[in-house]
């Protein structure tokens, strides 16, 4: 079966942009992929952590991978950090990316802008390990969010890099993105996309209670229009909540704007806030379920990395082979 790797950072609770780009998708693919979905802490902490919230917040994305419907006999679900292969093949393949290429990755940039004071090295090369994350497991294909695009197309830059001077060690790896709600906007800041690290308004999490996700989606941002059309550069905020609709419910955005047609803004949130609840409310209660069994978490986590790692270092002992690094012993 085709090999698809995806990761989710445990760098803040999870929103609805990283359920309906990411999350949602994931356990759609099982049955006819080999699927790897990892806890991506070491990507995490290119943005200063709690340590305490870090640790707890990997056995909640554990937590939610299986509560999405994610099946641990199925899929491996494991902790970045517990499989030292990303670590290594990240530092080689740090030597085949240039720097010029690093700086036109825009997420950087908007990182960077966001985090002045601590614009660190783990930032800039944060591409690289996602390439390293891809890589060591001969992806093919990796389910993302739009906004990890640019991230790929360099993943895919690297690998063919490296192929060309050492022959085929690398699988080419193509990005997986749907087609509707693939980004996913702020409620406040529709311009911006919804992030887990935006505390505000503007994002939904997956763990709000559904009275919070009505208040939000209540206050969020449209125009001064009444219409319901989809124009994300005219109508971002109105364009934002049709996607939102259209992604969980699976109905055309057409058939959204056609059903909800004369009805006004209000209608259009309570919609929406209908979908997001209806979506939230099974997950939220299987995951509540999960954490109340940690060890079983933790069993997961650790029978997952064991078979991530074995995967990891078949190509990572080709690569270190075919750069000259000496012999083992
Ligand atoms: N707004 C979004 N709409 C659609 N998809 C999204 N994803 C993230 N935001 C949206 C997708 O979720 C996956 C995991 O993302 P990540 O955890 O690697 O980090 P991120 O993209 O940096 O997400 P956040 O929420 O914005 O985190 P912070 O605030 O920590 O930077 C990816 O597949 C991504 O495409």
């Amino acid at each position: 079966k085709p090999v698809i790797f995806s990761g989710i950072q445990p760098s803040g609770m999870l929103t609805l942009g990283n359920y309906i780009g990411a999350l949602s998708r994931f356990s759609q693919l099982q049955d006819d992929y080999d699927c790897i979905y990892c806890v991506v802490d070491e990507h995490a902490i290119t943005v200063r952590q709690n340590p305490a919230d870090l640790r707890r917040r990997c056995l909640e994305l554990t937590a939610l991978y299986i509560a999405s419907g994610l099946d641990p006999e199925k899929s491996i679900l494991y902790c970045q950090s517990h499989v030292s292969g990303h670590a290594e093949l990240a530092w080689i393949l740090n030597c085949f990316t240039y720097m010029g290429e690093l700086n036109r990755m825009t997420q950087f940039k908007d990182k960077s802008a966001k985090h002045a004071e601590n614009i660190n090295a783990g930032l800039f090369t944060y591409p690289v390990l996602m390439a390293a994350d891809i890589l060591l497991y001969q992806t093919n294909y990796v389910p993302i969010g739009a906004d990890q695009k640019q991230h790929l197309e360099l993943c895919r830059d690297i690998a063919q890099r490296f192929n060309g001077v050492y022959g085929d060690v690398f699988t080419i790896p193509e990005p997986l993105i749907s087609k509707t709600g693939a980004r996913i906007m702020s409620l406040q800041e529709p311009d911006k996309k919804m992030s887990k690290s935006d505390l505000g308004e503007g994002s939904v999490f997956l763990l709000d209670d559904p009275d919070v996700i009505r208040r939000k989606i209540k206050r969020a941002v449209t125009d001064s229009e009444t219409e319901i059309r989809f124009d994300p550069e005219n109508k971002p905020g109105v364009s934002n909540l049709l996607t939102i609709i259209s992604a969980l419910t699976g109905e055309s955005i057409d058939s959204v704007c056609a059903e909800l047609d004369g009805q006004g803004y209000g209608a259009l949130k309570a919609r929406a806030a209908d979908c997001a609840i209806a979506a939230l409310e099974p997950l939220q209660a299987e995951f509540k379920r999960l954490m109340g069994d940690k060890d079983y978490l933790m069993k997961v986590q650790a029978e997952s990395a064991q078979k991530a790692a074995y995967l990891a270092t078949k190509t990572l002992r080709k690569v270190q082979k075919k750069v000259g690094f000496a012999a083992r012993p």
